[in-house]
């Protein structure tokens, strides 16, 4: 059996590293590469603050918000810095490339700055900081995926992974600072992601999550994102595929067919609205208007009946009327959706609309909106859950419960989180459970026996 790069002990020489890491599940999986760089370069992992040598932070950009609580850590930083002054902070991710030498400049205690295309080279800023000066590399690359580097699964449950397939976007979403800070769109050899997606099955994973800033946007040579899930599902029925996120120009009925026909692609999708206005669809730059997303919906509807649904949804964007506003609230009863991240409006610089757009909604207007958005979600999310009351599902088992030991929870197809009994079971089986009851968070299930 092929060995999947694990963390080393803790024993040894060895820097002790510490990363952090806040943002998109891109960024989750960028972190399990950083430190199997920073591990092939003598580095030893660690997940005790007061015992690292070196504290990578890898940020995020999305929302102003998201940046503030990231100048919050680094004030924490420099406090640790006080009592250990050969301590080093590095900044990665969005945030790096974004503010790029802002980061070092006026006392910010931070020592290594790097973008999100150049972790190959941490290990020699972690040097230069070490020798006294500063690190910085944020060159954005046209080509680099990382194909080759086996990341170090950092979450271990044991039972699903997150595989980065594509990265970058060429999309530009007027509100968007992604395309600035993860450059162009650059997919990854298929026959690679195939061998990581085998490698993890063998050693016990049941379930894969195939990831890109526009997955369904996966293209090279031949091999376009539906043939893609096809060779991953076929690897074996008992690994579930999973993607995110899509972009809804990009769900095509090619890849719903293929969806519908591996019963290992789970039946759920993520596909941002962002709006239901035709007039801020089109000021945002997403290409597509409010009834083709529509005909979307109804064509995932029509191959997978019981797919779930989620999005994104952005309150308060730039000259949003009340109009727009109720033409969101009335997408999202008309699509039902299961769930949501929901966000208002955060002007980033540089972007299209910082440039060309007043962000003319007052924060308090955009808050009451977000709360009617939360408000009507929270009432589709209840009436998604009880519809499935009633149904017998698939449960892959994750791990023990929260609330308590004699109780397992796992994720159904439609990924969505059931709470049952243990029984005989522990984390990576699959278990067929009844669905008896649910809050607005979780199913509560009992298990059958066929
Ligand atoms: N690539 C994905 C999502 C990336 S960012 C897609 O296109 O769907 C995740 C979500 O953050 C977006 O879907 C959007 O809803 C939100 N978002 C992005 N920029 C934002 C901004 N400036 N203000 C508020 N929300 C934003
Ligand atoms: Fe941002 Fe739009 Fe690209 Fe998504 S598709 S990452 S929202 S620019
Ligand atoms: Fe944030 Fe960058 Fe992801 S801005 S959402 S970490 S791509």
């Amino acid at each position: 059996m092929i060995e999947i790069n694990s963390l080393r002990p803790l024993t040894g020489e060895g820097k002790r590293l510490f990363i952090e890491t806040y943002g998109c599940q891109m960024n989750a999986g960028d972190s399990e590469i950083v430190v199997s760089i920073m591990q092939d370069n003598g580095y030893r992992y660690t997940e005790d603050v007061n015992e690292a040598d070196i504290i990578l932070i890898n940020t995020c950009s999305i929302r102003d918000n998201a940046e503030q609580r990231i100048w919050g850590r680094l004030s924490a930083m420099r406090q640790l810095k006080k009592r250990k002054p050969s301590l080093i902070v590095g900044v990665i991710g969005c945030m790096a490339e974004r503010l790029k030498e802002q980061l070092i400049e006026k006392g910010t205690g931070v020592d290594i700055v790097a973008g999100p295309d150049s972790y190959r080279s941490l290990p020699e800023l972690a040097r230069t900081a070490e020798d006294g000066s500063k690190g910085i590399n944020v060159e954005l690359s046209k080509e680099e995926t990382y194909a080759e580097i086996a990341p170090v699964r950092l979450d271990r449950n044991g039972v699903s992974a997150f595989i980065a397939i594509m990265r970058g976007c060429n999309n530009y979403c007027a509100y968007c600072v992604v395309p600035y800070t993860r450059g162009i769109e650059r997919s990854r050899d298929p026959q690679t992601i195939v061998a990581e997606a085998r490698t993890l099955f063998e050693n016990g994973y049941r379930e894969v999550t195939l990831l890109g800033q526009n997955v369904n946007s996966y293209s090279y040579g031949e091999v376009g994102f539906p043939e893609l899930m096809a060779m991953v599902a076929q690897i074996s029925p008992l690994l579930r595929v999973r993607f995110a996120t899509s972009h809804p120009k990009d769900i095509s009925d090619r890849l719903l067919e293929v969806m519908a026909s591996y019963d290992n692609i789970c039946k759920a999708i993520h596909l941002p609205a962002q709006s239901g206005s035709n007039e801020m669809l089109k000021k945002m730059n997403r290409k597509y208007t409010r009834e083709w997303y529509l005909e979307r919906i109804a064509a995932i509807r029509r191959y997978m009946p019981d797919c779930a649904i989620t999005t994104d949804l952005i309150a308060g964007f730039c000259g949003e009327t009340l109009e727009d506003h109720q033409a969101t609230l009335s997408l999202m009863r008309e699509v039902g959706y299961a769930s949501a991240f929901m966000f208002k409006y955060s002007e980033r610089p540089g972007t299209f609309s910082a440039r060309h757009f007043a962000d003319d909604i007052a924060d308090e207007e955009k808050t009451r909106r977000l709360n009617e958005i939360i408000a009507l979600q929270n009432q589709l999310s209840v009436e998604s859950n009880e519809a499935e009351v009633g149904l017998i599902r698939q449960v892959l088992v994750e791990g023990t419960s929260k609330r308590s030991e004699e109780q397992l929870c796992g994720r159904t197809s439609q990924n969505k989180m059931v709470v049952f009994d243990r029984g005989n079971h522990s984390a990576g089986d699959y278990v067929t459970v009844k669905i008896t009851g649910c809050s607005s968070a979780t199913l509560f299930g009992e298990e059958i026996f066929e």
